[in-house]
């Protein structure tokens, strides 16, 4: 089995990790990845939209089964390009189809298939620049924080939460007439502010069966406290202590189950990855936005724990036998902290040395925004490395990984202090 793994964060170097442990995998690559990747698969020099070039390599290298990390190839058809080509619709695709890969790349989408398969959601209306001045009613009848999200893809800024009135019409108007997200926010979701804690939920469905994979809880903000700007993720945890047995019963019976069944209905094909983002309001789950894809840094919280042969996974997915796999989890906890460049998620420096992964002997470093250069690594993102650890509680597993990143070093290297904090 040959496998190309698309992307080159932390996410796609857990993914080569995991199955560089399979016996099952022969040759693995990873396009374009990262300095944490090529020490274990080889990597190619390709984006990840670049079907064509994708193309090339995947017939040149034999490859079997394509995963794909990030969304962005997947909205924009990666899976269908696939199935249409007919030197390549024999290879295996980790990912669902375009009109599946919609419950990311549209909130309006998503919004609706909630409301056709009962799935509970906060709610909401969307509205347009033709509608405008009802969108400034509609949040008149709300009560405050005012919700908005841009319909597309807006790497991760599109949501805007405001606890004034004023603001938000303003707001409303900045991203419908005056395409503060561009395309993106041509159309414009309004929903109801859910107040709760949030976790998330990753499912693996083959378009007939599904398994559910453990739950993680990330840190979007920048500062400690939950405080500051919205990052990618700055660390995360797995399992998530107060997702109890029956809060997971009723995840899966109330949005896991209804979400497969849902895709089934609507004639969405998917075989992939399902990232349901929920948020438990009281002792109920709803779900904030379905992504298509793993989270990132979870990936680096929920694979380590995955006990289970992941290429066993991947082929089952592919070949429609899902439901005969049994998934085995890692009762430890897994933690895992984000090193980012000083500055991050605005502007920062490249490029610099980053010393002491090597002496590492308690946790595993992900690298995300890091490459190799004249025999050195060093930092070429915002996030750079995610530092996962194991613990029997995940206290432990945190304190492993704070203990570690006092072994390593970059110029301005940050990270939150407090990574689960408010457990
Ligand atoms: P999203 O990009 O949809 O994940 O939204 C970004 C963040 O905005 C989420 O992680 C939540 O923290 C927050 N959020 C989104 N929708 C809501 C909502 N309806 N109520 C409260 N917070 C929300
Ligand atoms: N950590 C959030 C995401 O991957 O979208």
């Amino acid at each position: 089995m040959n496998i190309l793994v698309l992307g080159s964060g932390g996410r796609e170097h857990t993914f080569a990790w995991k199955i560089a442990q399979s016996n099952r995998c022969k040759g693995l690559f990873v396009a374009p990845g990262n300095s944490g990747t090529e020490a274990i698969a080889t990597n190619l020099n390709i984006g990840v939209t670049d079907f064509e070039a994708i193309k090339v390599a995947v017939l040149e290298h034999k490859i079997n089964i394509v995963v794909v990390g990030p969304e962005d190839p997947l909205v924009q058809g990666i899976h269908d390009f696939f199935l249409q080509d007919e030197a390549l619709k024999g290879v295996a695709v980790i990912g669902p189809q375009q009109a599946a890969a919609e419950l990311e790349g549209s909130k309006e989408f998503a919004k609706e298939f909630m409301m056709r398969h009962n799935i509970p959601t906060a709610a909401y209306e969307s509205f347009t620049k033709a509608n405008v001045e009802a969108g400034y009613k509609f949040l008149e009848t709300l009560k405050p924080p005012y919700v908005l999200k841009a319909d597309g893809l807006a790497a991760g800024k599109g949501v805007l939460i405001l606890n004034d009135l004023d603001d938000a019409k303003a707001e409303l108007k900045s991203m419908l007439v005056d395409a503060k997200f561009g395309e993106a926010s041509t159309k414009v979701v309004i929903e109801e502010f859910l107040d709760g804690i949030e976790l998330s939920c990753f499912v693996l469905t083959d378009g007939k069966d599904y398994k559910v994979l453990p739950t993680a809880k990330d840190y979007k903000r920048i500062g400690e406290g939950d405080t500051g700007l919205n990052t990618g993720g700055m660390g995360a945890i797995s399992p998530v202590p107060f997702a109890t047995e029956a809060f997971l019963d009723k995840i899966e019976n109330q949005i896991v189950k209804p979400t497969v069944e849902g895709l089934k209905k609507d004639n969405l094909p998917y075989v992939g990855f399902i990232f349901i983002g929920l948020i438990k309001v009281g002792d109920d789950p709803k779900v904030i936005e379905y992504n298509v894809r793993m989270g990132d840094p979870e990936t680096e919280v929920v694979l380590p724990r995955l006990k289970t042969d992941i290429v066993e996974v991947f082929e089952a997915m592919a070949n429609q036998t899902l439901k005969d796999v049994t998934i085995t989890i890692d009762e430890r906890a897994a933690t895992t902290v984000m090193l980012v460049s000083g500055g991050y998620p605005e502007a920062y420096e490249k490029g610099k040395e980053i010393t002491g992964v090597e002496t590492l002997t308690d946790s595993i470093a992900f690298h995300a925004g890091a490459i190799s250069k004249e025999g050195k690594t060093v930092t070429s993102g915002g996030r750079v490395m995610a530092i996962t650890s194991y613990g029997d509680t995940y206290n432990e597993a945190i304190k492993k990984s704070y203990q570690s990143i006092e072994n390593l070093h970059f110029d301005k290297m940050y990270y939150r202090k407090d990574i689960g904090f408010d457990l």
